[in-house]
């Protein structure tokens, strides 16, 4: 019997939909989208660290970040038959209180509607009006759940202000248990300024993005295994952006950390039934394989199986500084990733590319 092709799936990109884009030409504040004079070209600035007097303020916004037809070219160009979109960092974070609920409902609309102009080539994560409060957010996810392309949720590190291991936060994740959604967990904010230095200015946006980015993933999961969210709503479900930040490669010393703090000892914190950081990454996480090495990879796969880890590309970041058109260095990177990793042509590089992604994301019915 003849082979069918198995999908390649595209489960890290992003999009700004066009109202999306007007509300940043609207702001002055990060998140925003300017001109900076003598230039007349349009500069996004979302980072914290990236909105400072120098040449890496921002960076140049063209219709890549929200024209869909730019995204399926990127698709076609790649050889990527099916991409789970997703609103771009920082979301509807900093939406006033009173309006997120409306502003979460038009997004998502708003992309659930770009995902039927391509049906079966492109689905979507979800975004929640968090600055509304609990009830808001209860109401928008099940309201998802009538959203056609819909496959899941993307969070940020932060939750309702203060992080995601909140007891407050803890409704909000049953209720994406009950309703079947993956958490896409991205990151933002990265750390405090102050870590970089004084000649961060110097650097660009390398530091905040290459370390900021994924020591805030792995801070923001490791604060949620401590506080228990993994127990008490065990069958959460979480896709982390960039392999988990460096989770894979901490995850012995956290777990050590754990087993002999002594405050955790007094609290009986540590008795059967906890699950261990290593329980949690094969039974709660998967991991995109947005990680750009061999090495990166082979401790996601180990860490939590290869049948957990997603091919992803992080579009329209890292495009090209210099040639226009043509493949991209950030995507074909992570290709030679996977096949480094598996085997080209095995089906452990199969599921990796997609296989895992239409299983965990069902992506087969459209
Ligand atoms: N920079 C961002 O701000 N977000 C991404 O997803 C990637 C790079
Ligand atoms: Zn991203």
């Amino acid at each position: 019997m003849a082979e069918t092709k198995s999908p390649i799936v595209d489960i890290h990109t992003h999009v700004y939909p066009p109202s999306y884009i007007a509300l940043l030409k609207s702001r002055s504040s990060i998140p925003y989208i300017r001109s900076f004079p003598p230039s007349s070209s349009l500069r996004l600035v979302i980072l914290p660290a990236e909105d400072t007097e120098s040449t890496s303020r921002g960076r140049p916004v063209g219709s890549e970040y929200y024209d869909i037809n730019k995204k399926i070219e990127f698709m076609d160009t790649h050889s990527i038959d099916i991409s789970v979109i997703s609103l771009a960092n920082p979301w509807l974070d900093w939406v006033p209180a009173d309006e997120a609920a409306k502003a979460a409902e038009e997004i998502n609309d708003e992309v659930n509607d770009e995902c039927g102009k391509f049906p079966g080539r492109l689905f979507a994560f979800a975004t929640l009006p968090l600055s509304g409060g609990k009830d808001v957010i209860v109401k928008e996810i099940a309201r998802l759940k009538e959203l056609k392309y819909m496959r899941g949720i993307i969070l940020g590190t932060t939750g309702l202000g203060k992080g995601l291991d909140d007891p407050e936060l803890l409704p909000i994740f049953q209720a994406l248990q009950d309703a079947k959604l993956p958490i896409f967990l991205h990151p933002h904010y990265g750390l405090p300024s102050s870590v970089w230095g004084e000649r961060a200015n110097d650097y660009g946006h390398v530091l905040p993005l290459a370390l900021g980015f994924p020591l805030e993933t792995t801070i923001a999961v490791t604060r949620m295994i401590l506080s228990g969210v993994f127990e008490t709503v065990p069958e959460l479900q979480m896709i982390l952006a960039h392999s988990g930040g460096t989770l894979p490669f901490l995850a012995g010393r956290i777990e050590s950390c754990i087993e002999h703090d002594a405050h955790l000892k007094a609290e009986g914190k540590l008795g059967k039934g906890r699950k261990t950081v290593w329980d949690v990454l094969k039974k709660n996480i998967y991991l995109d394989a947005v990680v750009y090495s061999e090495v990166g990879l082979k401790a996601a796969i180990q860490a939590s199986g290869e049948d957990r880890v997603m091919f992803g590309t992080d579009h329209p970041f890292f495009p090209p500084l210099e040639e226009e058109g043509g493949k991209w260095a950030s995507v074909e990177t992570n290709y030679e990733a996977i096949k480094g990793a598996l085997g080209g042509g095995s089906k452990e590089e199969r599921a990796a590319l997609g296989g895992n992604a239409m299983r965990v994301l069902n992506l087969n019915s459209k």
